[in-house]
C-alpha cells in the first residue's frame, strides 16, 4: 500500500474524551471513528488489525476441531422467551419491533439461537461431540460505554457453543477451549491469564475469564505471581487427547488467580506472601460450562446410546475480538505510539523514502516493496513528499514493528536502515540483507514459508 493512496486520517492531538492510551492512539492513528456512544466505524487501519485478530481466532478454533458458521445479528424474541432470558436480560438488550409488530432483538449473545439450530438438526448422540462457533457483531446497551472499543455497545465477538452427551465430554470441550484460547492470545503477543470467575447472566459456576494485566483494566484481580511465568509456547497438542487437555487446564488454573467476584481472602493467604499480587486486568475472553440449562429449557435432546432422549450438556466460549485491539495496545505501546506485535500488525513493514522524487531512492523503495510482497507480506510505503521527521512520527504512531528507511546517502554506500519499533534500534545493511531479516522474523511467526 502506498501511503499517498491510503486513507489514514491521523490526528495531531488526542481527543479530550479519550482517557486511556489505547483509545487515544486508536483515534490518533486513524483506526476508528466514533459514530455514536459505544459505536464505531472501523477505518482502514483499524479494520486491517480487526481482520488479523479475527483470522488468528479462526485458525485456532479450526485447529481445535470447532466448526465455523454465521448466525444473524437480529434475533427473534420468542426464542429468548423460551429460555426465560427475554425478561432477565434487562436494559442491556436492544429490543426492536418490526413493521408486523414482531418482537426482535439485536443479539447480545447466541445461546438460544444456536440451541434452536441444534435441536432442529441433531437427533442422535452419534453426531456428538459438536462445537459450533461464529464471529459476529453483538450489541449490548451498556450503561457506561467507555474506553473506545474496550467497552463498546456494538462489538465484535467470537462465541462458540459445545454440545456433548455427558458432563465429562462437555468438560473436555471446556478444556479444549482453554487450550485454544491460550494459543490464540499468545499468537497475538499477549499474556492472558485464565482466572476463576463468576457465571453472570450466562449462568453456570464452571467458568474462567482470560485477563490481560493492565493498569487501565476494569477488573480487580488477585493472583500468585507464578502464573505469569506460564506460557503455552509452541508445544503440539492433540485436541482429542482428554488427559493432555486436562493437564493444560491443571497447569494453568491450579495456582491462585481470581477476579474480585470470586476472590477468597482465606485461600489467597495460602499463597506465599512474596508472590501475592493485586492488580487490574482487561477481560479478553471467557469460557463457561453450564450443563443442561438451555437444552432443558429449549428441548435440545438427543437419543442416547440407551435409546432414551437426553438433554445435551453445553458450554459457551467467548473472545472479545474488537476489545482485543484495545487490550493489545494497552499492553504494547510507548510515548510515541502503538507497538504492534508481529502477529497482528496491520502492515508487516513500513518503508520510509527520505527523498521522494530521487530516482535512485524511488527505485530502491519500489524494489524493496516488491520483495516484501514476494514473501507474502504487506508493506505500507510512505511515498509522500513530506519531511523525514513527519514520516517517522506517523510510522511510530501507527506502530508497524519494522521500518526500512531508504535515502540517497545510504544508497551511495549500498545500505538501507532497518529499525525495530520496539527497541528503537537501527541497523544499516544491504537491501537484500534487510529483506532476509524480515523474512526470518516473520517466518518465526508462521507468516513466511
Ligand atoms: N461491551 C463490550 N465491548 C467490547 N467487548 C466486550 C463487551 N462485553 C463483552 N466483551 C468481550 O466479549 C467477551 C465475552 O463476553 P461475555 O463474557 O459474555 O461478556 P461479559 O463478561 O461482559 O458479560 C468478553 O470476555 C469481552 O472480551
Ligand atoms: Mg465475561
Amino acid at each position: 500500500m502506498l501511503l499517498s493512496r491510503y486513507f489514514l486520517p491521523v490526528l495531531k492531538e488526542s481527543p479530550r474524551d479519550a482517557t486511556i492510551v489505547s483509545h487515544q492512539y486508536m483515534l490518533r492513528a486513524g483506526m476508528i471513528k466514533q459514530s455514536s456512544a459505544g459505536i464505531y466505524s472501523w477505518l482502514p487501519l483499524g479494520f486491517k488489525v480487526l481482520k488479523r485478530i479475527e483470522q488468528i481466532v479462526h485458525e485456532e478454533q479450526e485447529r481445535a476441531g470447532h466448526v465455523a458458521m454465521l448466525m444473524p445479528t437480529i434475533q427473534s424474541a420468542d426464542l429468548w422467551r423460551e429460555s426465560g432470558r427475554y425478561d432477565d436480560y434487562g436494559d442491556e438488550m436492544l429490543r426492536i419491533t418490526d413493521r408486523n409488530k414482531n418482537d426482535l432483538l439485536y443479539g447480545p449473545t447466541n445461546e438460544e439461537l444456536v440451541t434452536d439450530i441444534f435441536r432442529s438438526h441433531v437427533a442422535s448422540y452419534k453426531s456428538l461431540p459438536l462445537t459450533l462457533y461464529h464471529i459476529q457483531w453483538k450489541f449490548r446497551d451498556e450503561r457506561r460505554p467507555r474506553f473506545g472499543v474496550m467497552r463498546g455497545r456494538e462489538f465484535y465477538m467470537k462465541d462458540g457453543y459445545n454440545f456433548d452427551l455427558t458432563k465429562e465430554d462437555a468438560l473436555h470441550a471446556y478444556n479444549r477451549h482453554l487450550v485454544s484460547y491460550l494459543r490464540t492470545y499468545e499468537r497475538m503477543g499477549l499474556q492472558a491469564i485464565p482466572m476463576r470467575a463468576d457465571g453472570g447472566p450466562i449462568g453456570g459456576d464452571y467458568t474462567h475469564e482470560f485477563l490481560v494485566l493492565a493498569e487501565t483494566g476494569e477488573s480487580e484481580v488477585f493472583y500468585d505471581s507464578a502464573v505469569t511465568d506460564l506460557t503455552f509456547g509452541d508445544r503440539e497438542i492433540d485436541y482429542d487427547d482428554v488427559d493432555a487437555c486436562e493437564g493444560v487446564l491443571q497447569e494453568f488454573t491450579t495456582k491462585y488467580a481470581r477476579t474480585d467476584e470470586t476472590h477468597d481472602e482465606a485461600l489467597f493467604a495460602d499463597v506465599p506472601a512474596d508472590r501475592q499480587r493485586t492488580a487490574r486486568g482487561i477481560e479478553v475472553g471467557q469460557i463457561f460450562y453450564f450443563g443442561t440449562k438451555y437444552s432443558e429449557a429449549m428441548g435440545a435432546t438427543v437419543q442416547g446410546p440407551d435409546g432414551k432422549p437426553t438433554p445435551v450438556h453445553m458450554g459457551s466460549h467467548g473472545i472479545g475480538v474488537s476489545r482485543l485491539l484495545g487490550a493489545i495496545i494497552e499492553a504494547s505501546h510507548d510515548d510515541k505510539g502503538i507497538i504492534w506485535p508481529e502477529g497482528v500488525t496491520p502492515f508487516h513493514v513500513g518503508i520510509v523514502n527520505l527523498k521522494q522524487g530521487d530516482e535512485e531512492a524511488d527505485a530502491a523503495c519500489k524494489a524493496l516493496y516488491d520483495q516484501v510482497a514476494a514473501l507474502g507480506l504487506e508493506t505500507l510505503y510512505d511515498d509522500r513528499n513530506e519531511r523525514a521527521g513527519a514520516k517517522f512520527g506517523t510510522m511510530d504512531l501507527i506502530g508497524l514493528p519494522w521500518r526500512i528507511t531508504v535515502g540517497p546517502r545510504g544508497l551511495k554506500n549500498g545500505v538501507v536502515e532497518l529499525t525495530s519499533r520496539k527497541t528503537g534500534e537501527s541497523e544499516e545493511m544491504a537491501p537484500e540483507a534487510a529483506i532476509a531479516k524480515i523474512a526470518e522474523i516473520y517466518r518465526a511467526h508462521g507468516l513466511v514459508k
